[in-house]
């Protein structure tokens, strides 16, 4: 067996669930086609860092399948035991237990990093950035690495900003056939239904506040006031908190709607944006939740080193007793809910999403030796091919610009204004 992992006899049910999952991600599949038939990734080093489940899983095979060397982590929480079986079982290295302490999630980044990648394709940018601290001699041999995250992104820019981003790398989260409809759709519907199921308590009517209405926020707004609750959007930006207000939300500053909060959904993918003075401003009896993905995104530790209490845990809801005496419910400890607490987005959706990574990884190796070490833009004509593939899927069927549009669009001359 090569990798590590939690139990190698779970291959089959992980490997049933992942031919399931294939199914339903045809412009994955079809971008995969695509490297088998140009030789791109035949050879090629591909380190896959993800969310371990069956969607993730398919991408691992895919590329394989292709003639890339394939290697996969994932830190524990966000492990499926029986789909890192099925990988190994099929001949991927795999290091990955849901039962991993956090020391254990860093030595299995590491050992994915000693495959020396040519790529990583990464969920949170989490792989890339320990190969720029903990393993630099690598980063020279690389092409490049694919970031499918706002919240891995954001970290990238920063060390471009700061001269320290030695590898390019393609904001995959940036391109629209991922952002528009993973973040502000699939995620909207998995978070806002994971949070349902665990409270498993009626919708209608009740006070739901969605903190941040970027991509992520209005999807969970959206599809919480779909259920019948009413939404209070907080936000930072005016023009964001604007969109809300547009969109029928109220918006209030968060000391104050949290005061009113049945439920409380934070999706700005930020640390600490959810304070320990925030849920202390809850009714009794309220349920918080995360579904941005910041390590303490709700700050739990504060809120603990102020003198909150556990008092009960069921499953995945623990009772935390506050100083001021009122309890509140947090779900799956402050983790990303949809994705630690159920199965992430819907597979059609992340079809989108690994579509787009598979193309930056293509471009990614056909740019080798020419893009700069910065955060770049996919180029819009492979957004587009994978959005092009994917609407057939979704019986959609597109026109093509005409010549005389495209006469038009290109001159410049004032023909419609009379002389
Ligand atoms: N759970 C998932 O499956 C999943 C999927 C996609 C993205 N994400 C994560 O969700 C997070 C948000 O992604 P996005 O694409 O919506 O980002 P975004 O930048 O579009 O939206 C974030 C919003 O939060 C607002 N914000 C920041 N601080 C705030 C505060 N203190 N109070 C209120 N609002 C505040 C910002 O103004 C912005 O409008 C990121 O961490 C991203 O990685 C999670």
């Amino acid at each position: 067996m090569t990798g590590r992992i939690a139990d190698a006899t779970l291959w089959r049910e992980g490997a049933e669930r992942i031919a399931w999952a294939r199914e339903f991600m045809p412009a994955t599949t079809a971008i995969a086609a695509e490297l088998t038939d140009s030789g791109r990734v035949r050879g090629v080093r591909i380190a896959v860092s993800d969310v371990l489940e069956p969607k993730t899983a398919t991408v691992a095979l895919l590329l394989a399948e292709a003639g890339a060397d394939v290697v996969v982590s994932c830190v524990g929480r966000d492990t499926d035991d029986a789909v890192a079986a099925a990988l190994v079982h099929a001949g991927i290295p795999t290091y990955a237990q849901r039962n991993a302490t956090e020391a254990d999630d860093r030595d299995n980044v590491l050992a994915l990093l000693d495959h020396h990648p040519d790529v990583i394709v990464d969920d949170g940018a989490g792989t890339i950035r320990l190969a720029h601290t903990a393993r630099p001699d690598i980063l020279a041999a690389m092409a490049g690495a694919t970031e499918q995250t706002t919240s891995g992104v954001r970290p990238l820019r920063t060390m471009e900003r700061l001269g320290e981003l030695r590898i390019p790398i393609i904001a995959a989260n940036d391109a629209r056939t991922k952002s528009l409809f993973d973040n502000a759709h699939g995620t909207g519907q998995s978070v806002v239904l994971a949070v349902a199921d665990l409270l498993d308590e009626p919708w209608a009517g009740i006070d739901v506040v969605v903190v941040g209405f970027g991509r992520v926020g209005s999807g969970v707004a959206r599809h919480a006031a779909a259920l019948g609750a009413r939404v209070t959007v907080t936000e930072v930006d005016p023009v964001a908190a604007l969109q809300a207000v547009f969109a029928g939300y109220a918006v209030e500053p968060l000391a104050d709607a949290a005061g009113h909060a049945d439920v409380l959904i934070s999706t700005t993918g930020i640390a600490h944006t959810v304070t320990a003075a925030h849920l202390e401003r809850l009714p009794d009896g309220a349920a918080v939740a995360v579904g941005g993905g910041a390590f303490q995104e709700i700050s739990l530790l504060n809120a603990r080193e102020a003198g909150a209490e556990e008092v009960a845990r069921q499953g995945a809801i623990s009772v935390l007793r506050l100083p001021n005496g009122r309890r509140i419910r947090v779900l799956d400890d402050g983790h990303c809910i949809n994705v630690s607490a159920a199965e992430g987005n819907p597979i059609q959706v992340m079809d989108l999403s690994f579509g787009i990574q598979l193309a930056a990884v293509e471009h990614l190796l056909a740019s080798r030796g020419t893009l700069s070490p910065t955060v770049h833009i996919l180029p819009a004509a492979a957004d587009d091919r994978v959005a092009a593939l994917a609407l057939g899927a979704f019986r959609g069927g597109l026109d093509a610009v005409s010549d005389a549009q495209r006469d038009y669009l290109t001159s410049w001359i004032p023909r419609d204004i009379a002389p």
